[in-house]
């Protein structure tokens, strides 16, 4: 029986990732590893809790004996690792645990693998799967075309220097060491889960509550959108096809600036809540992201003539179904956002927007 490691399986890709597999690997034993800080919560995989091919362990990847161990005690022989420190502007207000985290706690994962994987037979065919960002690739400028998976690294944010830093370490295991490992790189994902910090159930959440919907700058920055769920099915065919040592882009293929996915947003949440009224007005803009990075583009050409993997979900389809999700979720969404959150968010925007 496959033995996965899954890390930061409570957060928002995370939890969908094992909510995949279970649908899609149903024989597979999945072990989650998560802190269980801000960002990941137990209750995304409630329905999980007495399932016998999941177990949820609470500790830190960063922390070496206790990853070893679990290779030592469940015979991992496929890693899958989500656990990140993930939002930017936490990264600029407080950088140090983006380095613990993301650099160290990848360290010790590869550590352990390598240890582990020493003395496995051939046939256990073991591979190590990170998950990156196309922010490791910096920001692009309007014209420039979307980057390959050979375009040079140039980090931006501690968020994105920490994962730059973090996919340097995995790259040299595989030179080094030969351990099979497999790099992604993708978009800005959205769906189900996703913590409301983050662009989209951020401004759903405050489109409720009819509060500002603050856009840095004049909201002319770029993302390209991927729904979670092509992420997830990306994922799987790069963990059981992909070339060990090989990095692959996962792209959405829809860019927009923030200012456009926003009024998109509002328009489809208004068609569905007509009761809360032109929902544009909330648009507040603010000023902007200190090192904010103008827009990324990925090339995922590769993926798809190797792999045959394309993004299947276009924007529209996938906010309808992130924003009936959330509509159906409004606990979840008030229970998240309560607590050690609402201080962010004053020391972020002051009073004004929460
Ligand atoms: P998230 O912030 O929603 O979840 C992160 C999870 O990691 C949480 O469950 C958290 O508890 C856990 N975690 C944090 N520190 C930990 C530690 N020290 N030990 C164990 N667990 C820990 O993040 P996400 O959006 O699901 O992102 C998952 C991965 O995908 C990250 O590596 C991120 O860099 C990458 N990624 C995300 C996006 C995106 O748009 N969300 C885009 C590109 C890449
Ligand atoms: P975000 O969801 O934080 O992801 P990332 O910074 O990793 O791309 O932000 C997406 C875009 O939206 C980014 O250009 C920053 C912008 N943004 C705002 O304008 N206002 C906000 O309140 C947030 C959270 C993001």
């Amino acid at each position: 029986m496959i033995k996965v490691l899954v890390t930061g399986g409570a957060g928002f890709i995370g939890a969908n990732f094992v909510h995949f597999l279970r649908r899609h690997r149903p024989d597979w034993q999945i072990i989650n590893l998560d802190l269980l800080t801000y960002a990941g919560n137990p209750e995304n995989l409630r329905d999980l809790e007495n399932d016998p091919q999941h177990t949820l362990v609470k500790g830190d990847v960063a922390e070496g004996e206790l990853v070893a161990g679990l290779f030592a005690r469940y015979g991992i022989s496929r890693v899958v690792h989500f656990a990140a420190e993930t939002h930017v502007d936490r990264s600029i207000l407080d950088p140090a645990v983006f380095v613990r985290t993301n650099v160290l706690g990848t360290f010790f994962l590869l550590e352990a693998a390598r240890q582990a994987w020493k003395d496995l037979p051939q046939e256990a065919a073991p591979r190590f799967l990170h998950i990156s960002t196309d922010e490791v690739y910096g920001s692009l400028g309007s014209k420039d075309p979307p980057v390959t998976e050979a375009a040079p690294y140039a980090p931006s944010s501690p968020y994105a220097a920490s994962k730059a830093g973090a996919d340097f370490l995995v790259r040299s295991y595989f030179r080094t060491y030969r351990l099979p490992v497999l790099i992604t790189n993708c978009s800005n994902n959205y769906g189900p889960y996703q913590f409301p910090e983050k662009l989209i159930p951020f401004s759903i959440r405050q489109a409720l509550e009819q509060k500002p919907i603050p856009l840095y700058g004049q909201g002319g920055n770029v993302r390209d959108w991927l729904f979670v769920e092509d992420h997830c099915r990306a994922l799987l065919t790069v963990l059981e096809q992909g070339q060990p040592g090989e990095t692959y882009n996962i792209a959405g293929l829809q860019e927009k600036t923030n200012l456009e996915l926003v009024r998109l947003l509002l328009s489809l949440l208004q068609e569905m809540r007509p009761d809360l009224g032109d929902l544009e007005r909330l648009i507040t803009f603010v000023p902007d992201r200190p090192g904010h990075d103008w827009r990324y583009a990925l090339n995922c050409r590769k993926i798809d003539t190797a792999l045959g993997w394309r993004p299947q979900v276009n924007l529209e389809e996938g906010l309808g179904r992130t924003i009936s999700w959330y509509l159906s979720h409004l606990e979840w969404l008030n229970r998240v956002c309560s607590g050690a959150y609402r201080q962010f968010l004053q020391k972020q925007y002051g009073a004004g927007v929460i």
